[in-house]
């Protein structure tokens, strides 16, 4: 591929929750997946990674509901979960008779690390087939349901999953942040105010009308929660609400502990 190839390709992605009632080949899916974890880098090699795909309509299903009933779950005809996993690697080294390890704080980030390196390069490369693709957070904050739902062992546990099957829509573009706000040279740079109101300012305008435009029912629950900014919305109590993220984060903290990745 050249680079002006996957230059498009990346401009092409847009998140894709509306699918084509039309399923997906599953010996394309497994080459896709067998390519990307060839294609991506993995700490030592270790390929401290598993994907369970769940394509069956029922247990589709008890997903959605795991995924706060997010409705693009039953209509994509493939979820596909990451685990960071260490399960397997510690079985071999078991019956090689060796030490057993990375059951502890950081082989949860490394096996993490593999996993969402694995779930993006999948993510370009299903793109690549004419696919869309959705990741859905809801896996962090589901992570023990989802886990017992999907049967994983200790030292498995799902990082992320997403939604993936034949677009049915095709949404604009959303923008990101300016280079300049996020790149830096040799040190950080601290943003000055102006510098935040120069990188947030139209796209929060954007970001704001886009939601607003959702319905009435999007701008009575602005209004019931006094919020009056895309600043103010990202978080409140209906949408990133810190308060819930700390009670789901001492949770995961205990999951954690509880399937053998330390803490
Ligand atoms: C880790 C992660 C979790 C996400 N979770 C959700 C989700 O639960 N539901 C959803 O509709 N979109 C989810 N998204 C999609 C983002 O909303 C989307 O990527 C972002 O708005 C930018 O839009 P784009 O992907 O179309 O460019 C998630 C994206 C990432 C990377």
């Amino acid at each position: 591929m050249t680079a002006d190839a996957f230059s498009a390709l990346l401009r092409q992605h847009r998140s894709i929750r509306c699918f084509q009632d039309r399923g997906i080949d599953p010996a394309l899916v497994d080459r896709v997946l067998v390519q990307a974890l060839q294609g991506s880098s993995s700490s030592g090699n270790l390929n401290l990674v598993s994907v369970i795909k769940t394509s069956d309509a029922a247990r589709k299903q008890h997903l959605c509901t795991l995924h706060f009933d997010q409705p693009m779950v039953l209509q994509a005809p493939l979820v596909l979960t990451f685990c960071a996993d260490s399960h397997r690697t510690r079985q071999w080294l078991a019956q090689r008779d060796a030490r057993l390890g990375f059951a502890d704080f950081i082989s949860w980030h490394v096996a993490g690390y593999d996993a969402i390196i694995l779930a993006q390069t999948t993510a370009l490369a299903l793109e690549s087939h004419g696919l869309g693709i959705c990741y859905m957070g809801t896996t962090l904050h589901a992570m023990q349901a989802i886990a017992d739902f999907l049967d994983c062992p200790d030292h498995c546990l799902p990082v992320t999953s997403m939604v993936v099957g034949w677009p049915a829509e095709s949404p604009p573009s959303r923008d990101r942040l300016p280079g300049a706000a996020w790149i830096h040279n040799e040190r950080y740079q601290r943003p000055t105010p102006a510098d935040i109101d120069a990188h947030f300012g139209e796209r929060e305008e954007r970001g704001r009308e886009r939601y607003l435009a959702l319905g009435p029912e999007m701008a009575a629950r602005w209004a019931e929660h006094g919020i009056r900014s895309l600043a103010q919305f990202y978080t409140s109590k209906i949408k990133y609400d810190p308060d819930q993220f700390a009670r789901d984060s001492a949770a995961l903290e205990d999951l954690l502990r509880a399937r053998g990745f330390g803490g």
